[in-house]
């Protein structure tokens, strides 16, 4: 089984940015926890900043990969050209985030994406990707 995540803008500096809110972890770090915890899974991980580079990769995994777990981070609030992207492609995705986003916030309320998607998980800290993985495979 092949799943892909998709990390949008300023996850690159998770462990440092507002720990308080997303953690102490790096995400690479969490990364390897979870290919060792599913070593039956290949994990693809690709980060971007760029809405256009994430829309891409939606392009090139949503016809191959069995899953895809996108935390759009803030574009999840703005994009609708990520939301589009995730409509045109076969393989379904799941929302996450790592924060919950409905106790934040008004404008973190609102998801272009969560329309298209198979389902969303916020909230759980890193693990809304373990809980996410876990939706693919059926556990
Ligand atoms: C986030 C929540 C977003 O509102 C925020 O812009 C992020 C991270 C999360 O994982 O909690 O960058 O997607």
């Amino acid at each position: 089984m092949k799943i892909q995540i998709i990390n949008g803008p300023n996850l690159n500096l998770l462990g440092t940015r507002e720990p308080g809110i997303y953690g102490e972890m790096n995400f690479e770090a969490y990364l390897e926890e979870l290919r060792n915890e599913f070593p039956g899974v290949e994990i693809g991980y690709f980060q971007s900043n760029i809405e256009g580079e994430i829309i891409d990769k939606l392009h090139q995994t949503g016809f191959s990969a069995d899953g895809i777990i996108l935390n759009a981070a803030a574009y999840t609030h703005t994009s609708v050209a990520i939301g589009d992207a995730v409509k045109a492609i076969k393989t379904p995705v799941v929302e996450v985030h790592i924060s919950n986003i409905f106790s934040r916030e008004d404008f973190r309320h609102v998801s272009f994406i969560a329309p298209y998607c198979r389902g969303s998980i916020a909230g759980f800290g890193l693990s809304s990707y373990r809980l996410a993985l876990m939706s693919f495979i059926g556990i």
